[in-house]
C-alpha cells in the first residue's frame, strides 16, 4: 500500500518559522518532521510514498530526492495552485493505486498502521478515517458515528454547540480508488468540507476507527512546543539521536560541551554542536546540530534549529529559532520565535 503525504498547505498559523519552508520540513527533535514521518511509515511496512507539495516545494523534494537515501520509493504530485486536501490527491491519482493510505503531514503521530487497515478491511467502506479523543474538537473534523464504527456527519471546525462529539479526523485515512471519482479536478477541494460529507450522503460507507499512540497537530507555535516538551519527557516516544549522558540528557555525536556547563534534564543536543564555559542548558531544551552557544549562556524551555549562534552571556527563555539564528551577547529574549535570516545583532 503507497501513503500519500500531504504536504503542500502553507503553515500560516507557524510564521515566521514557516515563511520560507513547508511546515512538516520542520525539525522535530533535530530531524524534519516529514522525514520522522516517513521513517515511522517505514517500520509499518510502507516503502512506496507519493509527497503532494506546493509550497516550497523544492525543499521537499532536494531533502528527499527519490527516496533511495532513506529506502523507500518517493513521487512527487507538484500542484499548479492550491488544490485543496481532497484537490491534492485528486491531484496525485495517477500515481496512487487502488487502495492507499493519505496522511495529513503535520500531524505528529506515531499510529501503528496495521489496526487501522485490519479494520478499513473488516468494514469494506470507500473510506477509513482515523479518530482521536480531543477536550476541544472546534478546530479539527468532527465525526459522529454509530455502533459500527460507520460515520454518521462529519463537520469541519464546528463551533462548541454544534460538535456532535469529541472524536475528531486524525488526518491518517485509508481510502479506496472510488473516493477518486467524487472529486473534481481543475479545482479547490476540501476532503473535510466537501468530500467526506459527499460521500457520507451518497451512503459509500465512511467509517472512523480510534488511532494509537500519540497524537498532536504541529498547527501551532505552541503545539510546536508541546511536542518537543513530550518528546523530551517521553511521553511521545519517537527514537532520540544521540547517547544519553545521563537520565534525560542526550547529546549527539562530534559535539564538545565545556566542563563547566550544566545540562539540566530534559534536554537533547545535537550533533556537532560547541556549548562555552558556565552555560546553562534546560530543563527543556532542544538545541540543533551545528549550533555554537558562547560562555554564560541560559537557555530554558527553547528550541534551537540547525547552525543558530548564541553569543556570551546571553539569556533565552521559551524561545525558538530558526535555522542559521545569530543572537548577540547578553540578549535576553523571552518567548521569541525568530525565523531563518533574521538578525538580532549587539549595540
Ligand atoms: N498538497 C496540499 N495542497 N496539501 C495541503 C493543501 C493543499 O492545497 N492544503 C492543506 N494541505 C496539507 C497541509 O500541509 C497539512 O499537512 C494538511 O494538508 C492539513 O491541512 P491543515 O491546514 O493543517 O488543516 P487543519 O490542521 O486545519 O485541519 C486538518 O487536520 C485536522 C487534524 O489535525 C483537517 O483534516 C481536520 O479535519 C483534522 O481534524
Ligand atoms: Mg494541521
Amino acid at each position: 500500500m503507497k501513503a500519500l503525504l500531504l504536504a503542500g498547505g502553507l503553515g500560516t498559523r507557524m510564521r515566521p518559522l514557516t515563511e520560507s519552508m513547508p511546515k512538516p520540513m520542520a525539525p522535530v527533535g533535530n530531524r524534519p518532521w516529514l522525514e520522522q514521518l516517513v521513517l515511522h511509515l517505514k517500520s509499518q511496512g510502507i516503502r512506496e510514498f507519493v509527497m503532494a507539495v506546493k509550497y516550497f516545494p523544492d525543499r521537499i523534494q532536494k531533502h528527499f530526492g527519490d527516496g533511495s537515501r532513506f529506502g523507500v520509493r518517493i513521487r512527487y504530485a507538484v500542484e499548479p495552485i492550491l488544490l485543496g486536501t481532497a484537490g491534492a490527491i485528486k491531484n496525485a491519482e495517477p500515481l496512487l493505486g487502488d487502495r492507499f493510505l493519505v496522511l495529513n503531514a503535520d500531524i505528529i503521530q506515531n499510529a501503528p498502521i496495521e489496526p487501522l487497515l485490519r479494520f478499513h478491511e473488516a468494514h469494506g467502506g470507500a473510506a477509513t478515517i482515523g479518530l482521536v479523543a480531543v477536550d476541544d474538537p472546534t478546530s479539527y473534523g468532527v465525526v459522529e458515528l454509530d455502533a459500527s464504527g460507520r460515520i454518521l456527519r462529519f463537520v469541519e471546525k464546528p463551533a462548541k454547540h454544534e460538535a456532535p462529539s469529541n472524536l475528531v479526523n486524525a488526518g491518517i485515512y485509508i481510502l479506496e480508488k472510488e473516493v477518486l471519482r467524487h472529486i473534481p479536478s481543475g479545482r479547490e477541494v476540501s476532503i473535510e468540507r466537501e468530500t467526506f460529507p459527499l460521500l457520507i450522503a451518497s451512503g459509500a460507507g465512511v467509517y472512523g476507527k480510534a488511532i494509537e499512540g500519540y497524537w498532536m497537530d504541529m498547527g501551532t507555535r505552541d503545539r510546536y512546543r508541546k511536542v518537543h516538551w513530550d518528546l523530551l519527557d517521553r511521553t511521545f516516544r519517537l527514537p532520540l539521536q544521540g547517547k544519553e549522558w545521563k537520565k534525560g540528557v542526550w547529546v549527539g555525536e562530534h559535539t564538545v560541551v565545556s566542563s563547566d556547563v550544566s545540562l539540566v534534564p530534559p534536554v537533547l543536543i545535537g550533533d556537532r554542536v560547541r556549548i562555552g564555559e558556565g552555560s546553562v542548558i534546560g530543563p527543556y531544551a532542544v538545541i540543533g546540530d551545528g549550533c555554537e552557544i558562547g560562555r554564560g549562556v541560559r537557555v530554558t524551555e527553547t528550541i534551537m534549529w540547525n547552525d543558530c549562534r548564541v553569543s556570551d552571556d546571553a539569556y533565552l527563555k521559551g524561545c525558538i529559532f530558526g535555522a542559521g539564528l545569530q543572537i548577540g551577547p547578553r540578549h535576553f529574549l523571552y518567548d521569541a520565535v525568530v525565523s531563518r535570516g533574521a538578525e538580532v545583532r549587539p549595540e
